[in-house]
């Protein structure tokens, strides 16, 4: 038998309860993975409040992991992007993502399949490295494969304090571009300067941020707050630039199309990332010293406070959990 954090039912993080299960098996073309740490993603929080397609109860959720393959010395974080399929371009029909609906990290043990597991960069902690999966290959396909930021580009990144724009900082710093970040907390401004940040301001404080940002100052917005932040961007955008959109906090936005077709501007969706995409992102990280930014560490037992830290945007960068 094994420890897991598992979600019974709809309602909120306090629905998450530490279970003794059996330990999976691993079947054939699957490792069992004997996980150090794992990491929450705001996906988890969601999973919680019902705002997932498919969920099915109760299971042991989690997308992000490090650990040791059973029966080996072999240190490995795991890939949670599940069969994404042939084309790099796009996902398949059949790809899925770790820790919903197939059990996730949450747990001493988790079965994935051979090709999801990479050799842990030897630079990373086992915290780091657990922070580092889902929403690193995010981030990196965001500002990368569909951004394809340049050395010398300016990057806007609103709400910098969140897991995946954390490391779209940190990214965006290592390949030589100038980022603009905005955030609701002085403190995670603050943070996001010692990362690197060029220009950093409050968007609680400033509602029109994007007024204190000069017209076409701004290469490339990665963003998935969502809400007026798309109308925003819009104004600050160069002409023929990019919006990359990952995700969609406050569900939905409203802009004019006018600054969209007049400033020939792209706007492009992304979702986590191919396998090539994670290769790429691990050789990047290594070869740039690249640190996640761990926020916090939490207990296995504690796992419904962790999830609730992030349901509050109280965290910066990424939120941890300790495996027994
Ligand atoms: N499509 C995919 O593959 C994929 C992958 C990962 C995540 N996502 C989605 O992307 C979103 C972020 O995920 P995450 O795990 O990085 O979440 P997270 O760590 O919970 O980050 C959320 C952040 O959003 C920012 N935010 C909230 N309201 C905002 C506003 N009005 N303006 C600007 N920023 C605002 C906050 O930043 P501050 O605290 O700095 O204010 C907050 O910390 C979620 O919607 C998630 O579902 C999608």
């Amino acid at each position: 038998m094994m420890q897991a954090v598992r979600l019974h039912e709809i309602g909120g993080p306090q629905n998450l309860r530490l279970d003794e299960v059996p330990v999976p098996r691993a079947e054939s073309g699957e490792v069992l993975v004997r996980l150090r740490f794992a990491a929450f993603n705001r996906r988890d929080v969601f999973i919680t409040q019902g705002l997932y397609p498919g969920i099915d109860l109760p299971r042991i959720i989690g997308s992000d992991g490090a650990g040791v393959v059973d029966g080996t010395n072999g240190e490995v974080v795991i890939d949670p992007m599940l069969g994404w399929g042939d084309d790099p371009h796009v996902w398949g029909a059949g790809a899925s993502i770790l820790g919903m609906p197939r059990d996730g990290t949450f747990a001493q043990y988790v079965a994935v399949p051979r090709e999801n597991i990479h050799a842990k960069p030897s630079h990373l902690s086992w915290e780091e490295a657990a922070a580092l999966p889902l929403a690193g290959l995010t981030a990196y396909r965001a500002t990368f494969t569909r951004g394809e930021l340049k050395a010398g580009e300016t990057v806007l990144i609103p709400g910098v304090g969140g897991g995946v724009q954390s490391f779209a900082l940190l990214f965006a710093k290592a390949s030589g571009a100038r980022a603009i970040v905005t955030s609701g907390s002085d403190e995670k401004l603050e943070r996001a300067k010692s990362l690197g940040a060029d220009v950093a301001i409050n968007y609680r404080e400033f509602p029109d941020w994007h007024k204190k940002v000069g017209r076409g100052e701004v290469d490339l917005v990665i963003d998935s707050s969502g809400g007026d932040t798309v109308a925003k961007s819009l104004s600050v955008v160069r002409p023929g630039g990019r919006i990359v959109i990952y995700g969609g906090t406050r569900r939905e936005a409203t802009f004019a199309l006018f600054p969209l077709f007049w400033n020939h501007v792209d706007i492009r969706g992304t979702s986590m990332g191919s396998p090539q995409d994670f290769r790429a992102m691990l050789d990047f990280v290594s070869e740039h010293g690249v640190h996640p930014v761990v926020d916090r560490v939490f207990d296995m037992s504690d796992a419904a406070s962790a999830a609730e830290r992030l349901a509050q945007n109280d965290q910066f960068g990424k939120v941890v959990l300790r495996i027994e």
